[in-house]
């Protein structure tokens, strides 16, 4: 009799631990609140289908997120050494952003390399949704030279202080 409820005891003690422990993971599935500079994972995602752009592969994984009184600027950094064996050489990357309002606004380069190549983009991010509308214009013919849509896939579960 006594065995059973402590047993019984033990299992309550561990699923609270188990849903505590969950709801711990879950604490920066959401955009973070507090000021402060974070990193975050991040893909290109294409901009209709569920699967990754042709572009993931030119934009690092990670991203930098600084939080200031509500608002969050993002920092995304290019694969510039990807992006240049395919271009082959330098390249030029034009980049706008979602305003949240069904427009797009311009994304400021902030870093380039040695060849005169953009390495990182800045923007505010219209939201905290998972997925933010991207157009992207990298100068391919093939591409017909202009501006394709593309979203930003931002996973805040791996939201980490930096
Ligand atoms: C030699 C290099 C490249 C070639 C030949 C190429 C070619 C293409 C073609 C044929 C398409 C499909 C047609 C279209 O949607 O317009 C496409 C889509 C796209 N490309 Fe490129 N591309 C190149 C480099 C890049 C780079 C450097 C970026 C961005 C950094 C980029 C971003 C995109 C995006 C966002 C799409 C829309 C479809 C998707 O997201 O998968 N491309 N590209």
């Amino acid at each position: 009799m006594k065995v059973r409820y402590f047993q019984r005891i033990l299992s309550v003690i561990l699923v609270i631990t188990a849903i505590l422990s969950l709801s711990m993971v879950g604490a920066f599935a959401k955009a973070p609140k507090k000021n402060g500079n974070y990193t975050v994972g991040v893909q290109m995602w294409n901009a209709e289908k569920n699967e990754p752009s042709m572009s993931n592969a030119f934009f690092k994984k990670t991203a930098k997120l600084r939080v200031k009184d509500g608002k969050l600027t993002m920092t995304l950094y290019a694969n510039s050494k990807a992006i240049r064996q395919t271009l082959q050489g330098a390249y030029k990357i034009d980049m706008k952003v979602s305003n949240g309002k069904g427009g797009y606004t311009p994304v400021k380069v902030v870093a380039r390399d040695s060849t005169g190549s953009p390495t990182a983009f800045q923007f505010t991010l219209p939201n905290t949704k998972k997925y933010v509308p991207v157009k992207l214009n990298p100068h391919v013919a093939a591409m017909g030279n202009s501006y394709v849509d593309a979203r930003l896939k931002i996973d805040y579960s791996t939201v980490k202080p930096a």
